[in-house]
């Protein structure tokens, strides 16, 4: 099945915007998960044997999710379970629909196996993406909310806007991901400092340990931290008890060709995967299994999602992978995960 998309789906809709391409998958998903006929076959033919886990108090059916941006306002959600994931990061959601940044802003780097995207959080805004889940919802896997700042928001409004934000959402994800390392709100990154870290995310968790289901967070990082503001996220993760996604895309074009130099966004696929597992080693070595991590970064094939578990990941996250290698990347890795007779580590 990955060999025909290689083949010969890749190579149509590579000749096609990548934008509009992404536009249009979404929309036939969420036209074709309505009729359960399409659904039923979909789950068939990407089947694979479960590999349940528990992290962060959470059943999963295997380790390899969805990373955030593919299904930014929640509407596919019932297609895309079906793919074979054992979960899904939906969003990134803000609280107010924005349009994103002006266009080209999505670009294949295909002989790297690359993409750089500057979207800049184009959402239909939170309000739209609950009233999405509510129709979708409940889903056979579970599914963690990216939430973003709008880009109008200044950096001191930030904490509210994204309590806003889980106050919309909350009802509705089973974990959520607080996305401070897309390079392409402007200052957003700049949230990674320990002191701001906690006056961004103490007041979310406080919200959540009033409700009646506490649920999970997990704070997702940028590739191009510097060892300080790593260490900083990492022992505040311990202290309030989140979780930690390593890693977003990369601003540094060291590992693709000069060309790509001025192409201004976040890097993601294959030659993200050394900067983004370095950084995975790292988180797991100052949090010391006290938190739960996912590792995210260039995963193309069983043996990089297999990888990044070894290096610590309780869970693994795809985008560009799918991409590159098509819808049943999934299943291939599940099955060589079970090949190689991967167990997960004991639950969070
Ligand atoms: C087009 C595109 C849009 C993305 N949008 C988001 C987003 O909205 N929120 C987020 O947290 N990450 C976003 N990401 C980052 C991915 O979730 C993932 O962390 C990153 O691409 C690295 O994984 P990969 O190499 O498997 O693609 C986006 C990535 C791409 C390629």
């Amino acid at each position: 099945m990955g060999f025909l998309y290689r083949k010969f789906i890749r190579q149509l809709l590579f000749n096609l915007n990548p934008e509009l391409v992404h536009d249009a998958v979404i929309k036939t998903a969420r036209a074709a998960q309505r009729v359960e006929f399409v659904n039923s076959l979909v789950r068939l033919m990407a089947r694979a044997k479960d590999i349940p886990l528990v992290v962060a108090g959470i059943r999963f059916r295997n380790p390899v999710g969805l990373a955030a941006g593919f299904d930014k306002n929640c509407e596919a959600a019932r297609f895309l379970a079906g793919l074979g994931f054992g979960f899904l990061e939906l969003g990134t959601v803000t609280l107010r629909p924005q349009p994103g940044n002006p266009k080209p802003r999505l670009f294949r780097l295909r002989e790297d196996h690359a993409i750089i995207n500057r979207m800049g959080f184009n959402n239909a805004g939170a309000w739209e993406a609950a009233k999405s889940l509510e129709r979708l919802l409940p889903l056979p896997v579970p599914v963690g909310i990216s939430l973003g700042k709008n880009a109008d928001c200044s950096m001191d409004e930030a904490p509210k806007n994204y309590l806003e934000t889980l106050k919309v959402m909350y009802g509705y994800g089973d974990y959520f991901a607080v996305n401070i390392s897309s390079p392409n709100t402007l200052q957003l990154r700049s949230l990674h400092g320990g002191a701001k870290l906690k006056r961004l995310v103490e007041p979310m968790l406080d919200f959540a340990s009033g409700q009646k289901k506490r649920k999970p967070f997990f704070v997702k990082i940028a590739p191009d931290l510097e060892d300080g503001d790593l260490e900083a996220a990492a022992a505040l993760a311990v202290e309030l008890g989140f979780g930690l996604i390593a890693t977003n895309t990369t601003v540094s074009r060291a590992a693709v060709p000069a060309y790509w130099q001025t192409y201004e966004g976040g890097l993601s696929g294959k030659p993200l995967r050394e900067l983004s597992n370095s950084i995975l080693a790292k988180t797991a070595g100052l949090v010391k299994g006290r938190v739960p991590l996912m590792g995210s970064g260039g995963i193309s094939d069983g043996p990089t999602a297999l990888e990044k578990l070894k290096l610590g990941a309780d869970l693994v996250q795809i985008y560009s992978g799918l991409v590159y290698e098509g819808p049943f990347l999934v299943k291939e890795i599940l099955e060589y995960l079970d090949r190689h007779h991967w167990h997960p580590h004991p639950s969070h």
